[in-house]
């Protein structure tokens, strides 16, 4: 039995990942996550669906002290996967040291554990963030980045050039670092999904928290760009297909005794979708009428990105299952679910 450390496991993308591997392997997770942008109900949620309770070490890993005790008791960790970050782009504008401390002292206390207790396998949760504005799509994994349009997204490139250097010397350990697109959607039980904090940023929450009462109104942050009905472009993915593809990039560094220290890999459907097609899908699954209207463009925004998926389908076998219509479908179950609870 593989123990697999899961640090933020109780958050959006960590708590889904959980699930594909109780579901899905005979692998036993463990979960590091002190809560400060997730919650506890998490984990009861993960009971109800899976049958199984997941050990959770609510720990700040920005304590070294702290988070090398997690090791001390597992020893036998056989691989991590670093979730565990602040990951609100307009909140890293507005708090720039925040993240920087947070999102690198995390990592930097994670892959010093994974050094000392010879942990061989470490996937690092990164964003296409880390592309910037770019003009010539789609993306691959060789596109050169471009600067990093938030203190978030800056914290991503920092993070897979420490992951990149700490690889090629640690000679223990080999690293994938997959860049998500824009994750969306909720596991199809609809017991669990994303839980913004406070407003959310992030366009599906606010599309549903609108449709649901939740929010007056979703913005469409401008319809003046250069893209076929003027609005941005974004490459949406299920966070079940983002989930499943994290225990592939492990079955892949366990198999692959080829496999260079440090990878990168994109995680998306390869497919550009505008806001307004985000905004009528909605409308079509659920049968309602969006109360949206036009309004300015938000700063910081790209204004198209989507993946090239070439390079992930040949070394992880990963292509995404679920279409637009179940993420958006998803996500509204999650959100009505939410309600009633
Ligand atoms: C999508 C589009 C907005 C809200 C996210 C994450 C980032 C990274 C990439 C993982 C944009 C528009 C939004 C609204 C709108 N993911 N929008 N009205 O900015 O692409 O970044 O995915 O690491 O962490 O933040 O996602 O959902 O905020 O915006 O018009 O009320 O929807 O302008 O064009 P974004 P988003």
């Amino acid at each position: 039995m593989k123990k697999i450390l899961i640090t933020g496991g109780a958050g959006y993308i960590g708590s889904h990942t959980i699930i594909e591997m109780l579901e899905n392997t005979d692998w036993e997770p463990i979960s590091a996550d002190n809560f400060s942008n997730s919650s506890a109900v998490t984990f009861d949620r993960i009971k109800e669906i899976t049958g199984k309770t997941v050990i959770n070490y609510a720990v700040d890993l920005c304590d070294a002290k702290a988070t090398r005790q997690i090791f001390e008791k597992n020893p036998d960790i056989a691989g991590i996967i670093h979730f565990a970050a602040f990951k609100s782009v307009p909140e890293s504008v507005e708090k720039p040291l925040i993240y920087y401390h947070n999102n690198i002292e995390s990592l930097v206390n994670v892959l010093a554990c994974a050094k000392e207790f010879k942990v061989p396998h470490f996937i690092f949760s990164s964003s296409c963030s880390v592309y910037g504005d770019i003009e010539k799509l789609p993306v691959n994994e060789s596109t050169p980045l471009s600067k990093a349009e938030s203190p978030y997204g800056f914290t991503k490139q920092i993070g897979e050039e420490m992951l990149n250097n700490f690889a090629k010397t640690c000679n223990t350990i080999k690293t994938v670092a997959l860049r998500y697109f824009n994750p969306v959607g909720a596991h199809r039980s609809g017991k669990i999904g994303e839980v913004p904090a406070q407003r959310p940023n992030n366009l599906v929450p606010m599309i549903t928290q609108t449709a649901i009462g939740k929010q007056k109104e979703v913005i469409v942050f401008g319809d003046d760009y250069t893209t076929r009905d003027g609005t941005c472009i974004r490459d949406y993915v299920h966070v079940c297909d983002i989930a499943q593809a994290h225990i592939s990039a492990l079955k892949y560094l366990d198999a692959d005794k080829a496999a260079p220290p440090f990878s990168v890999l994109n995680l998306g459907t390869g497919n550009g979708i505008s806001v307004m097609e985000m905004v009528k899908t909605f409308e079509k699954v659920s049968g309602t009428k969006l109360n949206y209207r036009i309004g300015p463009r938000r700063p910081g925004d790209v204004v198209a990105i989507y993946s090239d998926m070439t390079l992930v389908k040949k070394t992880l076998g990963w292509t995404p299952k679920y279409n637009l219509d179940e993420m958006m479908s998803s996500a509204w179950k999650w959100e009505q679910n939410l309600k009633n609870s």
